[in-house]
């Protein structure tokens, strides 16, 4: 391995349980108070953060609130176009959003609880009780203005960022950004939105989805029904599982093995909703008995391209806005899960994702939502989703799968404390994600310059299941 990290860039001494070895994850990251101190100070100021959904802003005075740490933004949209503000009376710092999540208020704008003062959704202040009171250089218009935050669009999303000199949301996302959009990542509505508080770090949360290495033990049903598929991918060899899922049937015919396709479909459908549609597979159970060659994976890499085509077809003739998914599978390949650095994160398969968000509540604790996005026929959009249904973190209505996954984020951030457990022990070739991404960490933490940390955030693009790499510091 001759992939360096916390090298030349990085001053001594300015990263608290820094990585000196790619593949090993200091374990006191996950916990430790002056570790997350460090990532409030250094991280999350200068990073861009999904704020909204555009679609729960629609109409000009239409605003929601963002939070992260201790910091409250208001998303407004305003006349000409969408804009941020910090959420903090120009008087004497009171919220100006009166414990609101969210609203409207085009003509009458914001009041302060406190004195009454008000502005307008530009920012501008509109009014100051008793005027005379106050001496002139108080008063200075600009100065009463709400303070603007930086927000930018993409993605059917407002992200926030609080650095006024960081690079631009797409210089920090990359090219992932024009291949998620070429699948048609902008036409996306959400159908739903569940949240939890888990108590975990929120790397430790975020981690658990940059491998399909849990596969087996933590999502069983899903390896069971296509082993061929994930031995091939993780396992020793296709008959050797060490008895971690089911060894491979090498007999199956190419019809078994495109029936065997659509139950696991069918499985990530039930398990999470936008992964894969249920509008989708009504789609491939009605392909089921067409025409295939005799040869196992020809016949089921034939089916996919059925599939794909008329899912395209049939969702297009009903007036939704979907791409020519074969058309983008091979112009703009992405992979099962796409990171948009430091929190959100995609499951992109045909016209439908899943997306995640989890936010940081504490060392231990965080804020985890997942959201359920589908394209839509014009006028036929579901009901704007304004705030996420909240469940225990053990819930039985959450999704089978995230379900799972939750089963093992709270232990796992138990078994962290454990005496004699000191790093994370990576798979350099299938967990190279995590390395990645704890060591731009890093680079945020170490003070990198925020050219080179954004190209670094282009690697993330397109690397679940992926290597350790170079990041360039
Ligand atoms: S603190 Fe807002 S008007 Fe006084
Ligand atoms: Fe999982």
């Amino acid at each position: 391995m001759t992939i360096m990290t916390q090298v030349k860039d990085i001053q001594d001494g300015s990263v608290p349980f820094p990585i000196t070895d790619p593949e090993r994850i200091p374990v006191q990251r996950y916990y430790d108070e002056t570790f997350y101190k460090a990532e409030t100070e250094r991280l999350w100021p200068h990073v861009w953060q999904m704020a909204c959904r555009l679609e729960q802003i629609p109409n000009a005075g239409d605003w929601i609130e963002y939070k992260i740490l201790e910091k409250s933004i208001i998303i407004m949209h305003a006349a000409k176009g969408i804009k941020a503000f910090h959420n903090a009376c120009r008087h004497r710092g009171v919220p100006i959003t009166e414990g609101k999540a969210h609203g409207s208020c085009e003509n009458e704008g914001f009041t302060c609880p406190f004195h009454g003062w008000r502005w307008n959704i530009e920012g501008q202040n509109t009014f100051v009780y008793g005027k005379q009171k106050f001496s002139e250089r108080q008063l200075d218009k600009a100065d009463l203005a709400l303070k603007t935050c930086r927000v930018e669009i993409w993605g059917a999303c407002a992200f926030i960022n609080l650095d006024d000199n960081a690079p631009s949301l797409l210089d920090s996302i990359g090219p992932l950004a024009q291949r998620l959009e070429a699948h048609g990542l902008s036409n996306l509505r959400a159908e739903w939105c569940y949240a939890t508080t888990l108590p975990a770090n929120w790397k430790i949360a975020m981690e658990a989805f940059m491998e399909g290495y849990h596969v087996m033990k933590t999502h069983p049903q899903l390896q069971r029904t296509l082993p061929g598929l994930y031995n091939s991918m993780y396992a020793f060899n296709m008959q050797d599982t060490g008895g971690v899922g089911l060894p491979t049937n090498p007999y199956l015919t190419g019809r078994e093995n495109v029936k065997a396709q659509v139950k696991h479909l069918e499985l990530l459908s039930e398990g999470m909703a936008g992964m894969v549609h249920a509008k989708e597979i009504e789609i491939a159970k009605e392909l089921l008995e067409v025409e295939l060659p005799e040869d196992p994976m020809l016949a089921v890499q034939t089916w996919y391209g059925i599939f794909q085509d008329q899912i395209t077809k049939r969702l297009s003739a009903k007036g939704e806005p979907v791409p020519d998914l074969n058309a983008v599978a091979v112009s703009d390949p992405i992979h099962a899960v796409e990171f948009i650095f430091p929190h959100y994160f995609l499951l992109p398969m045909f016209t439908s994702m899943s997306a995640y968000r989890i936010r940081p509540l504490g060392p231990e604790s965080c804020y985890f939502e997942i959201w359920s996005l589908t394209p839509s026929a014009p006028g036929q959009e579901p009901p704007v989703v304004m705030a996420p249904i909240e469940l225990p973190y053990d819930s039985k209505d959450f999704p089978a799968i995230p379900q799972q996954d939750y089963s093992n984020i709270p232990i796992q951030q138990k078994g962290v404390h454990a005496q004699g457990f000191e790093f994370m022990r990576l798979a350099e070739n299938v967990e190279g994600l995590i390395s990645n991404y704890e060591r731009i960490i890093d680079g945020y933490l170490g003070g990198v310059d925020a050219q080179k940390l954004a190209k670094a955030q282009h690697l993330l693009g397109g690397n679940f299941d992926g290597k350790i790499v170079d990041l360039g510091f």
